[in-house]
């Protein structure tokens, strides 16, 4: 069956109204991340993680017991992680998350098998499986990175006992409305329909160039914390 562009269109428009959605699109669509810790000496550490299940407060992945990544998981009780889902940079979309991570023993090993059959490939047998701790992520915050829309967007999601926290830019009643930063904008997602100008958050690059180019010294980068 042929699609049409109308339909795979539609198709790539995503609902995301809970966090719980952030955290599913990342366990179903995007599923495999990159995830990092540190080691002994204070140094990143990464490797390749499966997502295995979420819900509004929670993501779930399995690892094995013999594994650095289980002792530093266990040492440091949390981590940081991102999956990218598209077939170029310019049609990707990126989840990344940071939060508090704990060996979670109450997990039934096999419903995550049950959800991810191909995990039976690689533990074949229930001795085999034996090796493997289930891990829950809690607590947590999140950025969604879409790079395919135009402009770009960019939503940032909390979970559990987290506020969501994001960096923005911030014109000040300094603003004079010369329209220099509007100009200098990639993304075009300055709103210059008053005065002081208001910077679309969720459109924003983060490029910094408006903060350069402004004569009044009136934009600034600031941390967002919203519950
Ligand atoms: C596609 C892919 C998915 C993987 N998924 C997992 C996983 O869900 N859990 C896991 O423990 N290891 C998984 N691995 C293997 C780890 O990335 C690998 O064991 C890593 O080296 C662990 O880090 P460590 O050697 O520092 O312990 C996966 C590897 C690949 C290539």
């Amino acid at each position: 069956m042929k699609i049409s562009k109308v339909e795979l269109e539609k198709s790539s428009e995503r609902k995301f109204e809970t966090t719980g959605d952030f955290l599913s699109f990342l366990t179903n669509e995007i599923h495999t991340v990159v995830a990092s810790t540190v080691d002994d000496d204070g140094l990143p550490v990464t490797c390749v993680i499966d997502m295995m299940d979420s819900d509004e407060n929670s993501l779930y992945f399995l690892t094995a017991r013999g594994k650095g990544f289980y002792h530093r998981l266990k040492r440091q009780k949390f981590i940081a992680l991102t999956g990218v889902k598209g077939k170029d940079t310019m049609s990707s979309v990126a989840v990344s998350v940071r939060g508090h991570v704990e060996e979670e023993r109450d997990i039934v090993l096999s419903h995550l098998f049950e959800k991810n059959p191909y995990m039976l490939e690689i533990y074949p047998s229930e001795e085999s499986r034996k090796a493997l701790s289930a891990f829950r992520i809690y607590d947590g915050t999140g950025e969604f990175f879409d790079l395919s829309k135009r402009p770009i967007v960019r939503k940032s999601f909390s979970f559990g006992n987290c506020s969501s926290e994001t960096a923005v830019m911030e014109i000040s009643d300094n603003c004079t409305g010369c329209d220099l930063c509007l100009k200098s904008c990639p993304q075009q997602c300055i709103d210059i329909s008053s005065v002081p100008f208001r910077i679309r958050s969720e459109n924003c690059l983060m490029c910094g160039r408006c903060i350069e180019i402004c004569p009044q010294k009136a934009v600034s980068r600031r941390r967002s914390y919203e519950s």
